[in-house]
């Protein structure tokens, strides 16, 4: 007889994980809704959740490295051979079953968190020399660059600028995808990054801690380092 207990679906997403994706999203989502709205009290909160972005991909740039095993980066990175053979199974509706992220979803976590990155370290020196300045804008190019101090920024400032519809082009494509993998493949995604517990995943694949005071400590850390920067 088994217990209900035992019934439930193993734990693949960790708390810190989950708490960094919620948060993530909604700091994006602020940084979306306030960079293309541009009002002067917009922008204090763009810069904001911008500095959130920051130390949360800082977080999680070492809990790639040091999470349990599903958050980490050697976890969903794959060859191209696998990220075909997912795909053809996934069209024929028989993706190989994957506990954490799939081979091509990996793929597309990587691009996001570069990305946002990017668009995260641009924005401290980007300026539109009226009311908006990046907290950074007083330091200059790196010594290779042979570019004066308002060539890079106008360099940081475009690309800060056209980065944002490639962020908006990854967030719509990643609400599709959930949507096609809900759809299509019938696997409800979004209630294991709520849960952490994934429907259809072997028991062999649970993870057997979440890491809470390191994901603590860790935070703590990624928020004292975005201060440092963003004061320098
Ligand atoms: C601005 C909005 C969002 C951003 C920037 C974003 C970003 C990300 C990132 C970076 C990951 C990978 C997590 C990791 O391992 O680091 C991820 C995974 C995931 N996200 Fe989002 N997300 C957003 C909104 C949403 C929303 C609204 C939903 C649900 C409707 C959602 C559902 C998921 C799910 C289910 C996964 C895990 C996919 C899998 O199992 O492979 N996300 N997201």
């Amino acid at each position: 007889m088994t217990t209900e207990g035992e019934q439930r679906p193993p734990l693949i997403w960790d708390l810190p994980l989950r708490i960094f994706h919620w948060a993530l999203a909604i700091a994006v989502g602020v940084c979306i809704y306030t960079g293309l709205d541009g009002g002067f009290y917009a922008m204090d909160w763009h810069m904001i959740s911008g500095y959130v972005v920051l130390g949360l991909l800082l977080f999680r740039i070492v809990w790639g490295i040091v999470g349990p095993r599903h958050s980490r980066f050697t976890a969903f990175i794959y060859g191209p051979i696998t990220v075909w053979h997912w795909i053809r199974g996934a069209l024929r509706r028989q993706p190989p079953a994957v506990a954490g992220h799939n081979p091509l979803a990996g793929w597309f976590i990587i691009i996001t968190l570069t990305a946002l990155l990017v668009q995260a370290i641009t924005g401290l020196f980007t300026t539109d020399d009226i009311f908006v300045q990046g907290p950074l804008r007083h330091i200059g190019p790196p010594p290779f660059l042979d570019w004066s101090q308002a060539e890079f920024l106008r360099f940081m400032t475009r690309i800060h600028r056209q980065g944002e519809w490639i962020v908006i082009g990854l967030v719509a494509l990643h609400l599709f995808a959930i949507l096609a993998h809900r759809v299509y493949l019938r696997e409800p995604l979004t209630s294991a990054m709520i849960t952490g517990r994934k429907r259809g995943a072997p028991a062999g694949e649970a993870i057997g801690g979440e890491r809470i005071l390191l994901g603590l400590a860790l935070g703590a850390a990624a928020a004292g380092l975005t201060y440092y920067i963003v004061n320098l």
